[in-house]
C-alpha cells in the first residue's frame, strides 16, 4: 500500500476518507472520541504541510438524509484537537461543497456531511465516486473501520482519483494486524473469546495456522465442553457447533499448537448483575447453573501461560464483563497484556468489546496497538482482504 509520507503535499486538495463513526448520545454530545483522536495524526500532518484537506467519513447506518446522524457535532471535538477551526459542509457533493473547497485555505479542513446521505455510497455508485473524487488532487484513505466495506468513499473513489494512498491510522492497524501476526516474534499467543463460536470460527481457523499457543475463553468455551462430553448446565451452547468444536481441537493438536481450554469457571443462577455465583471446575457445571466467567485457576494458568510469550493478540471477552460480578477473567486478562507489555511483548487487541474491556481497566495506553475496526479487524483476522486495502494496492502507490 502506498505510504503518505514525502509526496508535496502544499496547496493540495487531498480528500480524507476516515472513520469518524463514533458513538452519541441522545443530546448528540459524543460518548467515546477514540475513532476521531486516531484521525488526527494523518490530517495534522497534511495541514501542517500546506494541503487543503476534505474529510469525509460515514456516521451510523442512515436511510437518506437523517438530522440525528449528521457529522455536525463532531466539529468542536476536531476542532480542538487540531487546533484549527474545522469548516463544516451541508452536503457531500455539489456546488456548494466545491464552493467551499474553494476557499478552503492551505492548512484548512473542510467536513463533507454524512456520506452515507446517499444511498449511492453502500452501492459504490461510480457517478457518486466521480463526484467525491472530482473534489480533490489526491485520496488519503485512512477509514480502517470502514475498509471491509466496497463503498464509494473506501473504494470506488480510487478508480477515479490517482494517487491514492493509506493514512497512518489504516498503515499502523495493517502493520499489527497483518504484519506483526504474520510474522511475530514467537511464541506467539492468540486469545479468542466472545460468546459464539460462530463468530469467530475464521479467527480461530486462521490464527490456529499462526499462533503457538491458543486460549480460549467466554460463552463459546460451552460448546467446547460440550463436545468433548461434560455437562454444562443452562449454559450458552450452539449445538450445531458441537463437531466443529471438535475438529478446532483436532486441528490444533494436529499443528502442535497449545489448545488451553479454562479448567473452572464462574457459573451463576441466573443471566443477571446480582445472580448467585460460584466457582466450579469446568467438569462440574450444575443442571439449571450457566458459566458466566472464566474461573481463578484458569487466570493462573492463562496468565502463565502468557508469560512466555513475545506477541500476544487478544479478540473477545472472557466472561459477561458487561456484569461486574462476571468481569474478573477479561479484566485480569487486560491487566496481564498491559504488564506484558511493559516487559516488551508485543500486545495487540484487535477490535470490539476486547477494546471495552482494556478501556474499562483503564490500561488501553499501555498496549502497543488497540484496533479502532470492529467488523473490519475481525475480517483481516481472518485473512481476508479488504475492499478499502485492496483498492489502494491497486492505484499507484506513491513515492516515499
Ligand atoms: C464500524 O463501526 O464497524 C464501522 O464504522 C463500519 O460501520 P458499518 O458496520 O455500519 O459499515
Amino acid at each position: 500500500v502506498g505510504e503518505l509520507t514525502a509526496t508535496d503535499l502544499k496547496g493540495k486538495k487531498v480528500f480524507v476518507r476516515a472513520d469518524l463513526n463514533v458513538p452519541l448520545d441522545d443530546s448528540q454530545n459524543i460518548t467515546d472520541d477514540t475513532r476521531i483522536r486516531a484521525a488526527i495524526p494523518t490530517i495534522k500532518h497534511l495541514i501542517q504541510n500546506g494541503a487543503k484537506v476534505i474529510l469525509s467519513s460515514h456516521l451510523g447506518r442512515p436511510k437518506g438524509v437523517t438530522p440525528k446522524f449528521s457529522l455536525a457535532p463532531l466539529v468542536p471535538r476536531l476542532s480542538e484537537l487540531l487546533g484549527i477551526q474545522v469548516v463544516k459542509a451541508d452536503d457531500c457533493i455539489g456546488p456548494e461543497v466545491e464552493k467551499s473547497v474553494a476557499s478552503l485555505p492551505e492548512g484548512g479542513v473542510l467536513l463533507l456531511e454524512n456520506v452515507r446521505f446517499y444511498k449511492e455510497e453502500e452501492k459504490n455508485d461510480p457517478e457518486f465516486a466521480k463526484n467525491l473524487a472530482s473534489l480533490a488532487d489526491l485520496y488519503v484513505n485512512d477509514a480502517f473501520g470502514t475498509a471491509h466495506r466496497a463503498h464509494a468513499s473506501t473504494e470506488g473513489v480510487t478508480k477515479f482519483l490517482k494517487p491514492s494512498v493509506a493514512g497512518f491510522l489504516l498503515q499502523k492497524e495493517l502493520d499489527y494486524l497483518v504484519g506483526a501476526v504474520s510474522s511475530p516474534k514467537r511464541p506467539f499467543a492468540a486469545i479468542v473469546g466472545g460468546s459464539k463460536v460462530s463468530s469467530k470460527i475464521g479467527v480461530i481457523e486462521s490464527l490456529l495456522e499462526k499462533c503457538d499457543i491458543l486460549l480460549l475463553g467466554g460463552g463459546m468455551i460451552f460448546t467446547f465442553y460440550k463436545a468433548q462430553g461434560l455437562s454444562v448446565g443452562s449454559s450458552l451452547v450452539e449445538e450445531d457447533k458441537l463437531n466443529l468444536a471438535t475438529s478446532l481441537l483436532e486441528k490444533a493438536k494436529a499443528k502442535g499448537v497449545s489448545l488451553l481450554l479454562p479448567t473452572d469457571v464462574v457459573i451463576a443462577d441466573k443471566f443477571a448483575p446480582d445472580a448467585n455465583s460460584k466457582v466450579v471446575p469446568s467438569s462440574a457445571i450444575p443442571e439449571g447453573w450457566m458459566g458466566l466467567d472464566i474461573g481463578p485457576d484458569s487466570i493462573k494458568t492463562f496468565n502463565e501461560a502468557l508469560e512466555t510469550t513475545q506477541t500476544v493478540i487478544w479478540n473477545g471477552p472472557m466472561g459477561v464483563f458487561e456484569f461486574d460480578k462476571f468481569a474478573v477473567g477479561t479484566e485480569a486478562i487486560a491487566k496481564k497484556l498491559a504488564d506484558l507489555s511493559a516487559n516488551g511483548v508485543t500486545t495487540i487487541i484487535g477490535g470490539g468489546d476486547s477494546v471495552a474491556a482494556v478501556e474499562k481497566v483503564g490500561v488501553a495506553e499501555k498496549m502497543s496497538h488497540i484496533s479502532t475496526g470492529g467488523g473490519a479487524s475481525l475480517e483481516l483476522l481472518e485473512g481476508k482482504e479488504l475492499p478499502g486495502v485492496l483498492a489502494l494496492e491497486e492505484a499507484t502507490p506513491v513515492a516515499v
